[in-house]
């Protein structure tokens, strides 16, 4: 039995990062810590700082284990806790963009990260460029300039789910000496290891799998040295802190990630592959799928991939869009996704790409969850049947 965290798989480690029994009265879980006022034993040691924790805000023995924990499931060395994904971007961008850089982003960055790079950083002086999220990476090149700071990649992307090709991306970026950093909420710390293929800091949203009960916001920011070290600053210049309870919550969803990740992921496949028959689905956009146009890559980078995939309805007429999702009875209409429930959504991704690449019909985005996949097969064979 291994001993050490470091020599175990991210299936054992799971269920033990972040804690020890042994220091907390052999209890496994953390006490959850409320906390503004933190007590400081002397006059002197409030000057000179010298305690394990200053504020409230600035972490507690609760927030310690879950940075702890995610960060040693990424292999890194540290992370930070954001109020939600979008602040952890916001944290992790802002930690190495500044006035008169250059910034290069993936055309396919999640709609709200994207909101806040095309309507906050321009007023900071920063100039936003999107690229072709299949870039290879002699056009990649092409790309940087003197002044380009930093990249943003999200791979697969958000509703189009296209993969980037992280080693040949980050081999011109640590060219330029250009930091990198990917949102991984797709796949997760147990899917994809972005480190290993050469990004330097990794943002993830722990509403979605981390968390996986539809009840918790919260993101977080994974790097390593000088990086880490300027993302702790930016985190503490903006505020970031989030309650204790929440994290709590975000804990507990973490030890049994693996198991609804894979419940999600599998039945997702099946799911997918059932839609990819149907007449009137003209593209079915799962990476893990052999008809992914960046399969390849998901089965280079990644051990397990998530339940959320889109498809392509062939039609226009929001009529029938609204027939068939209405119709439907075990996917919910709403936001999010990694929880336990089937979501879906009709995405309008023309407003939120430079480069266009579906536009011939409707994109469907469905967020698989627990329930028996078989169910949600005859759910959807109804309602594709009612606009057939
Ligand atoms: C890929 C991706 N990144 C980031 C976020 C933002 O996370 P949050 O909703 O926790 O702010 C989302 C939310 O849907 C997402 O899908």
């Amino acid at each position: 039995m291994p001993k050490n965290n470091k020599s175990m798989s991210n299936s054992t480690k799971i269920s033990r990062v972040g804690i020890n029994p042994s220091t907390n009265f052999g209890i496994p879980n953390p006490p959850v810590y409320h906390a503004s006022t933190i007590l400081y034993p002397k006059s002197e040691s409030r000057r000179k700082r010298n305690v394990p924790y200053q504020y409230g805000r600035m972490g507690t023995p609760t927030s310690d284990v879950l940075c702890k924990a995610i960060a040693e499931l990424y292999e890194a060395e540290g992370s930070i806790i954001a109020p939600s994904g979008l602040a952890a971007a916001v944290v992790g961008i802002l930690s190495f963009v500044k006035s008169g850089d250059h910034f290069l982003v993936a055309d396919s960055a999640y709609g709200s990260t994207r909101k806040f790079i095309t309507e906050f950083l321009p007023s900071i002086n920063v100039e936003v460029e999107f690229y072709e999220p299949r870039v290879n990476s002699t056009e990649f090149e092409r790309l940087v300039r003197k002044n380009t700071s930093l990249i943003y990649f999200e791979s697969p992307g958000s509703l189009t789910f296209e993969l980037q090709d992280f080693p040949a991306l980050t081999k011109v970026a640590k060219k330029y000496k250009i930091t990198t950093i990917t949102d991984n909420t797709w796949g997760t710390a147990l899917g994809q290891n972005p480190f290993k293929l050469g990004v330097d800091a990794v943002i993830e949203s722990y509403t979605k799998y981390v968390s996986g009960h539809s009840d918790v916001m919260m993101g977080g920011v994974i790097s390593n040295g000088k990086n880490l070290k300027k993302i702790l600053k930016q985190a503490n210049i903006m505020g970031q802190c989030t309650g204790p309870d929440d994290i709590y919550l975000a804990l507990r969803g973490l030890r049994t990630m693996e198991i609804r990740l894979e419940k999600s992921f599998s039945s997702s496949i099946q799911i997918a592959e059932w839609i990819s028959k149907i007449n009137m689905v003209t593209n079915v956009l799962h990476p893990a799928t052999r008809f992914h146009p960046d399969h390849k890559i998901f089965k280079r980078d990644f051990n397990i991939g998530a339940g959320l995939f889109s498809f392509e309805l062939d039609t226009h007429n929001t009529k029938i869009v609204d027939k068939f999702i209405d119709s439907l009875k075990l996917f919910g209409i709403g936001a999010s996704w990694g929880g336990f429930e089937s979501l879906i959504l009709e995405a309008d991704i023309n407003k939120i790409r430079n480069h266009k690449t579906y536009k011939n019909g409707t994109l469907i985005r469905l967020a698989i969850g627990m329930e028996d996949p078989k169910e949600l097969i005859d759910d959807l064979d109804q309602a594709f049947k009612k606009i057939n």
